[in-house]
């Protein structure tokens, strides 16, 4: 089962950056949810590449809906998505096939398996794959929908630039308006500057993706294995080049008092709500009801066109790498959108899990 994630609301993904697609099943979905491919493509093209970005890989991503859907509606069964590999070019991943990148998965990827992983473009462990999660996220938003459950993701630092935090309605607009998908608008343009800089000096830059998810309700979540946070982690760290992910006031708390970082309670509207959120939204595992609050460090893309040193694995041989392909420069604004997605799966198979979201939708 390592292909596969949740309870109830599973989705299997499979494929590799230069096999012939990369797709998603996804089980446990209700019968009767209104689905068509526009609502799914939506959500992929934000994860597609910008030139500013720039993979020079133009794939036109648009998805297919294999099974699972009659009439525009879920039917219950198993749900196929994909999109096919077509703008495919493997040369330069030939010539280096020895060659481990620094940073990248070539090595651990080619002891685990012997040498019969696809190394072509990361293969298993490309970015590409990450299309498939975005599929799965559109469908598990629809669900969250059914009970107001709102989640929005953006770029909140890149190569050290820090954006100032904005509310969630102008981040809703914002990151809509700029490349780097960042809702303070003028750091956006000091974040382009980074990459471009990056990008000239043919290195490479990471950056924090923050998560929202509004209208929560209270007690999603299990003790002690299946906790929210947990399984949050879980599904956010299945996304390549995710290497921290922190809840609330997160490493920062380690350095407070109690006194700074509980959240008080107070009641609001007839509702139990805290003044504060440095939990970030989860005490104990489980929901408190105020917005769920994640951050995601990105580390800088390891496909540098600098030259680094690396051994042949053939001969175990000292060599150098200058890595050629097509890569980006910086992950950050497009894991936004994968950000959104894996955080939709989990909230949706948590809520599934809970009952608050029937088996067939009326
Ligand atoms: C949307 C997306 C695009 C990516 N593009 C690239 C890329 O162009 N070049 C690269 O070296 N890594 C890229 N990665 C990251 C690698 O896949 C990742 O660093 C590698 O598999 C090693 O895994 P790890 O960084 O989690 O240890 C991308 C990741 C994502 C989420």
């Amino acid at each position: 089962m390592e292909n596969s994630l949740g309870k109830v609301f599973t989705i299997t993904s499979f494929g590799e950056s230069h096999g012939r697609c990369t797709g998603i099943i996804i089980d446990g979905c209700p019968a009767g949810l209104p689905i068509n491919e526009e609502d799914i493509q939506r959500e992929v093209d934000k994860r597609k590449p910008t030139s500013l970005i720039a993979t020079t890989r133009a794939e036109e991503e648009k998805i297919e809906i294999l099974s699972g859907t009659f009439n525009g509606h879920t039917t219950g069964a198993p749900i196929g998505l994909l999109v096919w590999n077509k703008d495919v070019d493997s040369s330069e991943y030939e010539k280096t096939r020895f060659l481990p990148r620094p940073g990248h998965a070539d090595y651990t990827a080619f002891m685990k398996y012997g040498g019969f992983n696809d190394f072509r473009g990361g293969g298993r462990f490309s970015g590409r794959i990450t299309a498939a999660f975005v599929m799965a996220g559109a469908i598990a938003k629809k669900l969250l929908n059914l009970i107001d459950v709102e989640i929005l993701a953006h770029t909140t630092q890149i190569g050290g630039i820090e954006a100032r935090p904005k509310g969630f309605d102008e981040i809703k607009v914002n990151i809509e308006k700029n490349p780097v998908r960042c809702a303070d608008l003028k750091a956006a343009e000091a974040m382009s500057r980074a990459i471009e800089k990056a990008k000239e000096e043919g290195d490479s830059i990471g950056g924090v993706v923050e998560g929202i998810a509004l209208n929560l309700p209270v007690g999603l979540g299990e003790p002690v294995f299946d906790t929210l946070d947990g399984e949050l982690a879980k599904a956010l760290f299945a996304i390549p080049a995710v290497k921290g992910v922190e809840f609330g006031s997160g490493f920062s708390a380690a350095g407070k008092r109690g006194s700074e970082n509980n959240d008080p309670f107070t009641v609001r509207n007839d509702k139990i709500v805290t003044v504060t959120n440095n939990a970030g939204g989860i005490l104990g595992g489980i929901s408190n009801g105020m917005p769920v609050v994640v951050r995601v460090a990105v580390k800088p893309t390891s496909s540098i066109a600098k030259s680094q040193p690396t051994v042949n694995i053939k001969d175990m041989k000292n060599a150098s790498l200058t890595v050629k392909g097509r890569h980006d420069v910086c992950i950050v604004p497009r894991a936004v959108a994968v950000v959104e997605a894996m955080m939709a799966v989990t909230l949706g198979d948590f809520a599934m899990r809970a009952g608050l979201i029937p088996r067939v939708i009326k």
